[in-house]
């Protein structure tokens, strides 16, 4: 970029989008200034810990993304604690809570998303918790005492990964889920089955099909008791863990006037509706070109390398983010990889066992590969996600034969 060390670049939201982004500009060459905004007090971290690592003991710190040294070594400035609250285009001035003005050259929105709460009678009762920050899965770490009973609100993601930790932890737990299945937003029913038997065997109550009423407190502390569920039964709870998905936070996008649907609208060069701001991460509806369609992902993957390609796109370069989507979850020791993000399928191949959490299962549409869950398979995976990469899709009657490597089916 032509006279770069002139110029500034805004990033706001310091989670895992942002902060790879303010490395990769560093990395790219970029000598302007750099400034990151972020509402945590927390230097920028990646959060798949927050629910694993971090739950299944005490004491266990979720590793920074980069050294203390860091910021000051690459000439970044942090603005923690503090929310950006306006962004004006017209002037490119960006106003946060602090009273602060920055003005920049080319934005990033790296806003992330906003967990969903339960708005119903005892939501504010202590230990009522959502799980999105390091102070969150503290907080949810030193409730999950041997012999408490614990009650998680949702059976995605999250609520599931907090079950599995709760269970090692020797906690009782109830998982209650308003669909008929388990992570049903993401995954068909056969992975949904598999892992509500999984967790079953593990000691779970899984309920399907159920939503939650009310809290009901404690006379004496104002902490939560009992959950009542719609179909009327009362949990007994020491702690709730609420997990029922996530939204892209698009308030400051919405307010300047930026395209936004289901997200903030960016093309494959992570660019939104205006030539001077970017956005990356879970905030982002952007277009994916090897699936030919916008979408909003969750995940690692589209927080990290989404980031990346914005950076270096803000820095000059012309590189479409494209990608084939891919997620992991850990419960019970089962490892799940999802790759693909399909919305239609016509004919479902599988390798191996799905019941028995051994194996991997294939979404075709019209004969074409168009996603694919492994369970306890992640070194096939490696090549699964290379084969939809390269747009392969192998005959079914391969797919589904153990005795076919993945790898000879990229050649
Ligand atoms: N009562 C019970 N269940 C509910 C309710 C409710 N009122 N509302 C929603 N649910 C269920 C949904 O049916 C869904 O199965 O909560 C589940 C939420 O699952 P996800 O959408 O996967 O969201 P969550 O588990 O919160 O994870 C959010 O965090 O791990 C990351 O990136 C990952 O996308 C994931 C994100």
């Amino acid at each position: 970029m032509s006279n770069s060390s002139t110029q500034k670049f805004v990033v706001i939201g310091a989670g895992h989008a942002g902060g790879r982004a303010v490395e990769a500009m560093r990395a790219n060459g970029f000598d302007g200034a750099v400034h990151l905004i972020g509402a945590e007090t927390a230097p920028p971290y990646e959060r798949p810990p927050l629910s694993k690592e971090m739950l299944v003991a005490s004491g266990v710190e979720c590793p920074p993304m980069h050294p203390d040294a860091f910021y000051a070594d690459k000439d970044i400035t942090l603005h923690l604690g503090v929310t950006a609250t306006r962004i004006d285009r017209e002037t490119r001035v960006v106003t946060n809570s602090d009273g602060t003005q920055l003005s920049y050259d080319r934005l990033l929105l790296c806003g992330g998303g906003r967990v969903r709460r339960l708005d119903i009678p005892g939501g504010d009762l202590a230990n009522i918790h959502t799980l999105r920050t390091i102070d969150d899965s503290r907080a949810i770490e030193a409730l999950l005492r041997s012999g408490s009973s614990i009650v998680v609100i949702g059976g995605g993601f999250i609520g599931l990964e907090v079950a599995s930790a709760a269970r090692s932890r020797g906690c009782a737990v109830t998982v209650v889920e308003a669909a008929d299945r388990l992570m049903g937003r993401a995954l068909p029913a056969e992975i949904g089955d598999a892992f509500a038997n999984l967790h079953r065997d593990n000691g779970v109550d899984i309920r399907l099909n159920t939503g939650v009423d009310r809290f009901i407190g404690d006379s004496g502390d104002s902490s939560v008791r009992e959950v009542v569920t719609t179909s009327g039964d009362k949990l007994p709870a020491d702690a709730v863990i609420v997990g029922i998905g996530v939204d892209p936070d698009t308030a400051l996008a919405d307010a300047c006037g930026l395209a936004v649907n289901n997200g903030v609208v960016v093309d494959e060069f992570c660019r939104t509706s205006d030539p001077d701001i970017y956005a990356a991460g879970d905030v982002t509806y952007h277009f994916n070109p090897l699936l030919g369609r916008h979408v909003r992902l969750e995940s690692w993957q589209n927080a990290q390398n989404q980031a990346i390609a914005a950076a270096r796109n803000m820095c000059g370069e012309n590189e479409a983010f494209a990608e084939i989507p891919w997620f992991w979850s850990d419960q019970f020791g089962v490892n799940l990889q999802m790759s693909g993000a399909p919305i239609a399928w016509d004919d479902t191949a599988i390798r191996g066992d799905i019941p028995g959490l051994d194996g991997i299962l294939f979404q075709l549409n019209e004969e074409s590969l168009v996603g694919a869950i492994s369970l306890n398979r992640p070194r096939d995976m490696r090549f699964v996600k290379r084969l939809m990469t390269a747009g392969k899709s192998p005959p079914r009657d391969a797919l589904i034969d153990e005795a076919v490597a993945f790898r000879d089916l990229l050649k």
